[in-house]
């Protein structure tokens, strides 16, 4: 078959970034043939046939749409760097597990595997681009792993990080806030950030394109997760004063936000924030400040990681010491067990640690979720007796003492709580980590509750006063 398009691209990592993103620029530019390749066969698999293997609303669609005509999904990666002419590279960097920097830098094994692989595989010019978010400076170490061979091709190494969240990968992608392209500031590199910017430009307004040198893009990609999670640890730890105060924190939030110069969003007090990403570029930037000598700098950001853990386990105290300061055998019911809501993805959910934590108490677990409980099971392997899983929250929550709100689903706002209640242990518990429910009504219908940063509403004469460790 002689395939007549315009440019070939080819996205190294088929996973929560690679496979959106590569699907949005197919379905927006049927002139560019789109190739996804993976390692991992059975991602592969997934993305060929109806049930993908991520969970994100309106990529079905997308997918259906540009599959098979311009848009491809295979394994085999040397054929995919021989035909194409720019390398999205989006593999995952996780933090590292071992040695140096262990628990605070990023894993660079299998970005550094994929520039040999590109390296060796290479018969003409290309144009590779960092979609993963990695530490400043990387695109130098590309560049000289790139280099270092016999053959003379020409490589340019671009900075495109990724600014979508999950659960609004679509939108975010085909409406981008911004899209930025770092580059050298050489003639064969402006020439390769022009190009990009011509892929981006079929859907994207030019004004929104933003070209900088190659740090600055790296850099602001852990800079934006920094100060986004900054915001939600700033409101997290004001939760516990308003506990303490009689402060409400959803009217502190929208008092603070309605200033412009803050703005209303990543306000909403929660049981902790979590994701792949957050956790890991703060540590990485952590890491690279240290490494640079920037003490206080690196400090500063770590306390924003050390805030969401002070606050998960803030949410596991109370529920013991609200719960006669003993957990021993109770059924305690976990409403989502995704990191977000819209999402299937579990990575570093603040349920993980919270389902841990309790059974070391020895409450058994029983978790629902519409579309993590496959994630949630892997998840929890090690601890799997103690834990049942239920798609129904109906049934999840019958014979249950408590219900903890781990994730926003819109769900979970819609349920029949009379319904619950009656069928739960009394006195009944609703520990509210997302503020998501109507408090006062179900305090009205018996249960007692426990919202993030507002006075609890029971029906107990006093509150126990909560020790922690
Ligand atoms: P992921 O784990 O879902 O996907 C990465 C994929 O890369 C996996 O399927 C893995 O099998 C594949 N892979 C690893 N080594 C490979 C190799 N040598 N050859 C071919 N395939 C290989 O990760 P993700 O969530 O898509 O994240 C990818 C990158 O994008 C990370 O750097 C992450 O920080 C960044 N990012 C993620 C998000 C997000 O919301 N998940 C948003 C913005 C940026
Ligand atoms: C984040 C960034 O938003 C995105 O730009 C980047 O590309 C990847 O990392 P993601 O982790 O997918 O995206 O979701 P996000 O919406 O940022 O939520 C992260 C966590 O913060 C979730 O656990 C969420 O529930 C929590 N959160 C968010 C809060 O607790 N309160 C808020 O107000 C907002």
């Amino acid at each position: 078959m002689i395939e007549n398009f315009e440019k070939r691209i080819l996205c190294i990592g088929a996973g929560y970034v690679g496979g959106p993103t590569m699907a949005v620029i197919a379905q927006k530019c049927p002139q560019y043939k789109v190739t996804v390749v993976d390692i991992n066969p059975d991602r592969i698999a997934r993305w060929n046939s109806e049930k993908l293997p991520i969970y994100e609303p309106g990529l079905d669609d997308v997918v259906r749409e540009a599959r098979g005509r311009n848009l491809f999904f295979s394994t085999d990666i040397e054929e995919g760097i021989r035909e194409s002419d720019i390398i999205f590279v989006s593999v995952n960097t996780p933090t590292k597990t071992f040695g140096a920097g262990a628990g605070m830098a990023a894993d660079l094994q299998y970005w550094e595997k994929t520039a040999r692989q590109i390296r060796e595989c290479s018969g003409s010019p290309k144009i590779i681009v960092e979609k993963s978010t990695l530490p400043v400076k990387t695109a130098q170490a590309m560049k000289r792993i790139l280099l270092a061979s016999d053959k003379k091709n020409h490589f340019e190494v671009l900075s495109n990080p990724e600014f979508l969240a999950e659960g609004t990968a679509v939108q975010d992608l085909e409406k981008p806030d911004r899209v930025l392209i770092g580059s050298d500031e050489t003639v064969s590199g402006l020439k390769a950030r022009n190009d990009l910017v011509e892929v981006y430009a079929n859907w994207v307004d030019r004004d929104r394109i933003l070209t900088t040198n190659i740090w600055s893009s790296e850099l602001s990609k852990l800079v934006s997760n920094a100060f986004l999670a900054q915001k939600i640890s700033s409101i997290n730890a004001i939760s516990a004063l308003c506990e303490k105060t009689d402060a409400d924190v959803s009217e502190v939030a929208r008092a603070v936000g309605m200033d412009d110069r803050l703005g209303p969003r990543f306000l909403n007090a929660s049981v902790g924030f979590g994701g792949s990403c957050f956790k890991k570029d703060i540590l990485n930037l952590v890491y690279l400040c240290r490494y640079y000598g920037l003490f206080e700098v690196a400090d500063y950001w770590e306390s924003v990681v050390r805030i969401n853990d002070y606050q998960k386990n803030r949410f596991v105290f109370n529920m013991l010491a609200c719960m006669f300061n003993t957990l021993a055998t109770k059924k305690i019911c976990l409403f989502g067990f995704a990191f977000k809501a819209d999402t299937g993805d579990t990575r570093e959910s603040p349920a993980i640690f919270i389902s841990r934590k309790l059974v070391e108490e020895k409450a058994e677990l029983i978790i629902t979720d519409p579309e993590a409980l496959e994630n949630a099971k892997t998840d929890l392997q090690d601890i799997e007796g103690a834990v049942r899983y239920e798609l129904d929250p109906y049934a999840a929550a019958e014979g249950s003492d408590a219900i903890a709100i781990m994730t926003e689903w819109k769900l979970y706002s819609d349920l029949d709580y009379e319904r619950i209640y009656q069928s739960m242990v009394k006195p009944a518990f609703i520990f509210d980590g997302r503020n998501i429910l109507d408090h006062r009504r179900l305090f009205d219908i018996g249960f007692n509750v426990y919202p993030i940063g507002k006075p609890p509403l029971t029906h107990f004469d006093d509150q126990p006063e909560i020790c922690q460790e």
